[in-house]
């Protein structure tokens, strides 16, 4: 590692979200734009960086979610999309689901694993650009949080096929997701993240899952900027 690659990481002298991205930056100059969340979760685990979308909970638009909805997962399958450190995972298995949460980032997994000693979800490292071909339509239950935002904008049609392709038949998916105004151009949004139009919030809503509900609401961290959830269902 260089000297400024190792200060771009200290956590002393970054925001860790400017951080993130120069590391962001460096991998897409690369031609890996994945390669830097590994990068990223291993500075972290001994002390270099601090990953900034760690909330230490489940997102509250997905308590929310569930409060309101109070979804019974005995004897249904969950799938947790980019699951970082897991918080939204142990939320689901609490709920019953047979819970598969992934990550790309082996660090990442081993982080989740960690955090939650005796979980009920199982975590491992897969990529949601080629998923395992076992779980096509295999899930009554998907949840989508942050990850094809994290994406840079050409990967983001195959990320969002391949989330909506999880759903089984009368499954749930729920993603939410920065917002981004449609008169917003590609080229003008310097990523990451990539925050999502409301045309990229249909595109997950393909052959028969249907977008039921959409919701706008002001980011917990930052009211200024608004997220999406949405949630759609399979016919
Ligand atoms: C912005 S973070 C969000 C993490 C978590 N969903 C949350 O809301 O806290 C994006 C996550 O997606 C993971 N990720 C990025 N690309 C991925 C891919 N192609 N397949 C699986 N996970 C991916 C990253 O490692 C990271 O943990």
């Amino acid at each position: 590692m260089t000297d400024q690659h190792a200060a771009d990481l200290d956590p002393a002298n970054q925001d860790p979200d400017v951080a993130s991205r120069h590391l962001a930056h460096k991998a897409l100059e690369a031609n890996d734009p994945t390669g830097w969340f590994e990068e990223l979760y291993s500075a972290a685990a001994d002390g270099r960086a601090v990953v900034p979308w760690d909330r230490g909970m489940a997102h509250p638009l997905l308590a929310d979610w569930i409060s309101t909805a109070q979804p019974d997962g005995t004897g249904k399958r969950a799938l947790i999309v980019g699951a970082g450190t897991g918080w939204d995972a142990e939320l689901i298995a609490d709920l019953g689901y047979d819970t598969i949460a992934f990550d790309i980032s082996p660090t990442a997994v081993e982080a989740a694993q960690q955090a939650h000693p005796g979980s009920k979800a199982h975590y491992q490292v897969a990529d949601l650009l080629n998923p395992p071909a076992d779980w096509h339509r295999a899930f009554d239950l998907v949840i989508e949080i942050f990850t094809v935002q994290a994406l840079p904008i050409a990967l983001q049609p195959t990320a969002t096929r391949q989330v909506a392709e999880q759903v089984r038949a009368g499954g749930t998916l729920i993603v939410i997701a920065a917002a981004r105004e449609d008169n917003v151009p590609d080229d003008a949004v310097e990523g990451p993240p990539w925050p999502l139009t409301r045309a990229a919030i249909d595109a997950f809503a393909k052959d028969d899952l249907r977008l039921i509900q959409l919701d706008q609401a002001p980011s917990p961290s930052d009211p200024t900027h608004y997220r999406w959830r949405a949630e759609y269902l399979r016919d």
